[in-house]
């Protein structure tokens, strides 16, 4: 399968580049923008950046990169490489242009065939082309920049000053596909070649060996077991840790879903361990070791010894190391507990690990798996533990457990759930009073908390109706023991984080 290689130039885009090739049907990868042009490469993508071309240390791609032949098409930063490399003129623009601009298409093939005329585009440029390099020409213009899309016919290479791959831009989508269509290239990433393409691969590597996956509840670990038992039936051995620290009905849930599965119950060791510690810090670290502790004491329990230790391992983590050596700016470091020590002695197996988050859930829904599985709201790794404050005691664990499954079921009555990203209730220890049936009384705050985000690393606090509020609240004070008030978060992150600690 050729694909679509997009070299990051630093952009914080780039993701949303990948992601719009995939979603239209065709594989794309993200590559450091100095790393060699694979021999699989259908299409090439250059990528924003914060950088500026004339910088003495301005990244640029290797040289094989332009003059292979294979179709380019440079974005903002990309085209200004583009136009640096082949002998044209960057420039710092009188204004920087950002946000909305109106698109007018002065010819109207390749990449805006069967486009309007003008459309809003979104730009965020400093710099701009100020002389084409020989053999370009224009394709459109904005009122900020004359070169808003040029093209070298002989070479297949294209550039752009806006952004294609954000939602601001109309026909952004459409632009991208009319590169790949020019590039030639098949629309072969569906769900269902994915799904067999990963078998395939699970197959060769493994052989006839064993597999041992360690189950969380979450979506990725989920359709990575059911992905495992078509691919290498009865091969695997799947285990859940019971913590004590899940959401109500976790492990019955992982129970009824892989009845194969070894349940080790840690909770005690967990409690106790716990127990005085209230800095959230501290709670993860204790949570992260206990938890190796216990998964390394069943792996060496287990005769004959699995090869293979099977990961969810998403693509964006794997980009976010890949990138260090590119100049993409910092993503936030993901603290795993599920992340095992490699030193144990297994094989690594992530057969997840080119693929996004959205990408997992299509593939478990071709798979057959239950929509209320593939819908679930990701869960911290440090479980509730990190939805408490301050001490974790058996009782204020129940009392969580229970506001949080009250928002669950609240939130999915309003058919709210699936349009935000977590929902979910944090037990904070303010004692306040209260007035229940004529006795004064002395409780602790539930605080819930309901997000909209794309990807975690930004969010905004859900404009939930009223009324679905006032039953979460009416319900977890009826029914919670010693909670006797309600409130909701409205910060967005930032400032605040998604959890609260
Ligand atoms: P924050 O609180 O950092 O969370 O805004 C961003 C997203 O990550 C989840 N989260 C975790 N996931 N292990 C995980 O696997 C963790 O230790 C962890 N801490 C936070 C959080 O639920 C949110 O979706």
């Amino acid at each position: 399968m050729r694909k679509v290689v997009i070299y990051d130039f630093g952009s914080q885009y780039t993701q949303l580049i990948a992601r719009r090739f995939r979603e239209l049907g065709y594989y794309s990868e993200i590559l450091p923008y100095n790393a060699p042009l694979p021999p699989d490469a259908g299409a090439v993508v250059l990528s924003g950046g914060p950088s500026s071309v004339y910088a003495p240390d301005a990244p640029l791609p290797r040289e094989e990169v332009l003059s292979s032949g294979v179709p380019v098409l440079g974005i903002c930063y990309g085209l200004q490489v583009i136009t640096h490399l082949l002998g044209g003129k960057v420039a710092p623009s009188e204004r920087r242009e950002y946000g909305p601009a109106e698109l007018r298409v002065l010819f109207e093939d390749h990449l805006f065939k069967g486009l309007p005329k003008s459309f809003r585009v979104w730009m965020s440029h400093g710099d701009r082309v100020e002389v084409l390099p020989p053999g370009f020409r224009p394709l459109a213009e904005t009122e900020g920049s004359p070169y808003a899309a040029i093209f070298h016919p002989e070479r297949g290479t294209f550039g752009v000053q806006f952004h294609p791959e954000v939602a601001h831009t109309e026909y952004g989508t459409d632009i991208l596909w009319n590169f790949a269509r020019f590039a030639g290239l098949e629309r072969e990433w569906t769900p269902r070649n994915v799904v067999e393409y990963l078998k395939r691969e699970i197959r060769e590597r493994v052989g006839k060996d064993r597999v041992l996956l360690a189950l969380s509840g979450g979506v990725d670990s989920t359709v990575l077991g059911y992905l495992l038992e078509e691919a290498v039936p009865g091969q695997t051995v799947f285990v859940f840790v019971d913590t004590g620290l899940l959401r109500w009905g976790e492990r019955e849930r992982v129970e009824r879903l892989f009845p194969k599965v070894v349940v080790i119950d840690a909770k005690d060791r967990f409690l106790n361990a716990l127990r005085g510690v209230t800095h959230p810090e501290e709670k993860r670290k204790v949570i992260g070791r206990l938890f190796v502790e216990v998964f390394e004491e069943f792996a060496r329990s287990l005769e004959p010894r699995p090869r293979f230790l099977a990961q969810g391992t998403l693509y964006p983590d794997v980009i976010e190391s890949v990138s260090v050596v590119g100049p993409s700016a910092t993503i936030k470091t993901h603290h795993n507990v599920g992340g095992l020590p490699e030193d144990l002695g297994f094989d690594l197996l992530e057969p997840f690990r080119y693929l996004f988050k959205d990408e997992v859930r299509a593939i478990g829904r071709v798979m057959g798996l239950p929509e209320e599985v593939i819908t679930r709201h990701p869960f911290p790794g440090p479980g509730l533990a990190v939805r408490i404050i301050g001490e974790i005691t058996e009782e204020r664990l129940e009392r969580v457990r229970l506001a949080d499954r009250i928002v669950e079921e609240e939130v999915r009555a309003a058919g709210v759930y699936e349009k935000v990203w977590q929902a979910f209730a944090v037990l904070v220890p303010v004692r306040t009073v209260g007035v229940q049936g004529d006795y004064r009384t002395e409780g602790e705050v539930i605080a819930v908390r309901i997000v909209e985000s794309l990807d975690g690393m930004t969010a905004d606090w859900s404009r939930v109706p009223y009324d679905l509020l006032a039953r979460i609240s009416e319900r977890i004070t009826g029914e919670v023991p010693g909670i006797n008030r309600v409130v909701y978060d409205i910060t967005s992150k930032p400032p605040g984080t998604i959890e609260w600690e």
